[in-house]
């Protein structure tokens, strides 16, 4: 997608010794960049919130590897770095998917060929997130052709937290459908929740959409239910960390609510995820996935730019006020709609998923 008119993507190599990723924490205010420079870097940009959005986990995580291999491609230097990069962030299933893409492979190989070999993986590993993606757009655009042709006016779909290009290599999840209806003349707006804590909405979804002038609203986490009452949302399409065999879908906190919202008023609820997003080994979305818990400064207090420009955090709660911060829900399947995965849109169950991806049938049949 395009930062100021000009071709770019979330994350890249530098001469095989460096990763080039875009500093998150910054927009919308700031577009900078910030090099990597080994392993311990991009578990540090991953856990800070450098870069983020489940895609975008897997792909750092897969350069962190290729980092690591050009100090020592060892057996124990490999396992560490890909220990070290797993501790990071416990729920998008990605990251441990592109771990161990990463280590099977070169694992198998000698030690004077993994380093190049880690590079080369890499970069093809981004390369088919960018077509996964690409693909979700593909799949996720009939959805949207249906609505306008429906109705014949603009489509509004409702997105919460960030799954456009940012939270992937490029093309986004969810944004996918939206960005190439758009590119398509479709006339779409956007619903985008602001995603308190860290207002991922607001601050990425708000910026990428208006960087390929999409229209937007931004609106309060609170919103969507009455929008969705009084007929101004036509779908909603969200991304996903992690999507159980059974089609539970974990996202960012606060989507569960949007999906009961949506089955309440008949308003149609997708879930866009790349297969990589899929935990094959598991079913019951709400007791067996991993729920991130983060510091709870993100939820005493709102980060942003002051009218002087100076960025700076302010206090919402009185003093010593006890609060919780949960990263990530789960929406049971049956508040699904669809999924939009890159082989086409599937019921969010296990006949479904298996229907799109009938090499998991023999493959594992999940302990749930
Ligand atoms: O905490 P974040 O910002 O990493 O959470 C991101 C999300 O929940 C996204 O919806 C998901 O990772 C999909 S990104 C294409």
């Amino acid at each position: 997608m395009r930062v100021n008119g000009t071709p770019t993507r979330t994350i890249w190599p530098i001469d095989k010794m460096a990763v080039e990723v875009i500093d998150q924490r910054l927009l919308p205010h700031q577009y900078q960049t910030v090099r990597l420079a080994d392993h311990a870097a991009a578990a540090a940009a991953i856990s800070n919130m450098t870069v983020r959005g489940a895609p975008l986990i897997g792909a750092t995580a897969a350069y962190g590897i290729a980092l690591a291999s050009n100090v020592d491609a060892s057996d124990l230097a490999l396992n560490s770095a890909a220990e070290t990069l797993l501790a990071t962030r416990p729920t998008a299933v990605n990251l441990r998917w592109a771990l161990q893409r990463m280590t099977e492979l070169l694992l198998k190989l000698p030690e004077a060929e993994r380093s190049e070999a880690a590079w080369r993986e890499a970069a093809a590993l981004c390369e088919e997130d960018v077509a996964l993606n690409f693909n979700i757009g593909k799949h996720g655009l009939e959805l949207i052709k249906l609505a306008y042709e429906a109705s014949g006016q603009t489509v509004n779909v409702l997105t919460h937290c960030n799954a456009g290009w940012l939270g992937t290599v490029d093309w986004g999840t969810a944004l996918s459908p939206i960005y190439q209806a758009h590119d398509a003349g479709i006339p779409v707006h956007v619903w985008v929740d602001e995603t308190r804590p860290r207002n991922q909405g607001a601050s990425l979804s708000c910026w990428e959409l208006g960087q390929h002038g999409v229209p937007h609203t931004l609106i309060p986490d609170n919103a969507g239910g009455h929008l969705m009452q009084h007929g101004q949302v036509d779908l909603v399409i969200v991304g996903c960390d992690r999507t159980t065999r059974a089609g539970d879908a974990c996202n960012k906190i606060g989507t569960y609510l949007k999906a009961l919202a949506a089955n309440d008023n008949h308003v149609p609820f997708y879930v866009a995820l790349p297969s990589p997003t899929i935990d094959w080994d598991i079913r019951d979305g709400v007791t067996e996935i991993p729920i991130e818990q983060r510091g709870v400064d993100e939820v005493l207090e709102v980060y942003g730019r002051a009218k002087n420009g100076d960025m700076l955090a302010v206090q919402i709660a009185p003093e010593d006020t006890q609060a919780v911060n949960y990263g990530f829900d789960v929406t049971p399947a049956r508040l699904v709609t669809g999924l939009i995965t890159e082989r086409g849109c599937c019921e969010a169950s296990e006949s479904g998923l298996l229907g799109l991806f009938p090499e998991q049938a023999e493959k594992n049949s999940g302990r749930g």
